[in-house]
């Protein structure tokens, strides 16, 4: 169950956090493992550390550094993964930072760069990668692809302190889900997770505390670890079918997001006409009456 012998893995951000852990889940099922990360000291220390850690156990491993985000970056972490390894079944886009601030105060460099390193770390990874398989298939080549997308509860609930990332993370769904239809065709499967997860990013300000590991040593829910083996699973023949989903993931739960849909439609009562306001407000009043609560709201990293 699970196994990944032979199959080529990259995973973006994996020095530390979660695509470290999810680049250990792989490997540990049989994948040979691309660590991606940053090329600055700290990251280099990491995904060299992380890739050493694979070693270790008897893995295959090997560090790619490069902006994710960056298309010149990207198009050499392909090349160069092809090169060493003859293939690429699975991609994992993890990396990414976070630049929190509400809507008032945000600079345009602290919303562009957060889009940037996300989305379009996405994007530049997700082109390059379904091309390669599209390519093969349309060569006659069978065609092994697994694309898990790394999203975040923010994207569905907002959040009020990431304007950036929460736009970001919701684009990221969008653009997954459109992948997804192109590429069931070939057996693709394309998939998003929200983690949750004490690393890095969540171990400083309003989610540090609810993330700490208990005093006690029982179960620590917020262990990134806990977020990888549905990484493995998904990237594995057994979730051969499952694609175009989203699933919440941390501690011992899944949660998989149900598919959107509209409640039933509000026909203007005049009939096959564009509406009049009053008729709207006297058509739609009744739902937002006394009981209806303005805003909602759910996991949400508060402003700062
Ligand atoms: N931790 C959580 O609770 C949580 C919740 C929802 C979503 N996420 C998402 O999970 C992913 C991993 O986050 P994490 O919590 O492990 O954070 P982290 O800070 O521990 O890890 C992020 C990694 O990405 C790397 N990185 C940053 N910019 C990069 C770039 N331009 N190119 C290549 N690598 C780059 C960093 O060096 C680091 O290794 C992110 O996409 C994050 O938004 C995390």
């Amino acid at each position: 169950m699970g196994d990944l012998t032979g199959k080529v893995a990259v995973i973006t951000g994996a020095g530390r956090g979660l695509g470290r852990e999810e680049a250990i889940q792989l490997a540990q099922q049989g994948a040979r493992v691309v660590i991606n990360d940053i090329n600055r000291p700290e990251a280099v220390d990491a995904a060299q550390s992380a890739a050493e850690e694979i070693k270790g156990f008897g893995g295959d491993a090997m560090v790619i550094l490069g902006d994710c985000a960056d298309s010149n970056d990207a198009e050499n972490l392909m090349k160069s993964t092809l090169d060493a390894y003859g293939d690429l079944n699975i991609m994992v886009n993890n990396a990414g930072f976070c630049r929190d601030k509400t809507i008032f105060g945000m600079s345009d460099d602290e919303f562009d760069s957060v889009v940037r390193v996300h989305l379009r770390g996405h994007f530049v990874n997700m082109r390059n990668v379904t091309a390669y398989w599209r390519d093969k298939a349309k060569a006659g080549e069978d065609v092994y692809g697994r694309l898990i997308s790394t999203s975040s509860e923010a994207a569905i609930y907002g959040s009020a302190g990431q304007p950036n990332y929460a736009s970001a993370k919701a684009g990221i769904i969008a653009m997954t889900m459109g992948a997804a239809q192109l590429l069931i065709k070939y057996g693709i499967t394309c998939n998003v997770i929200m983690p949750r997860a004490l690393t890095d990013m969540t171990a400083t300000g309003q989610t540090a505390e609810m993330f700490q590991a208990p005093a006690d040593g029982s179960f620590h829910a917020f262990d990134p670890a806990n977020v990888a083996p549905l990484v493995g699973y998904l990237a594995s023949p057994e979730a051969g079918k499952i694609s175009g989903e989203v699933m919440v993931v941390w501690g011992n739960e899944v949660a998989v997001l149900e598919r959107p849909s509209l409640a039933d439609a509000i026909v203007n009562p005049k009939g096959a006409k564009k509406w009049a306001v009053d008729d709207l407000h006297a058509a739609l009043a009744t739902q937002y009456d006394d009981n209806y609560v303005s805003v909602w709201g759910g996991y949400s990293v508060p402003p700062t």
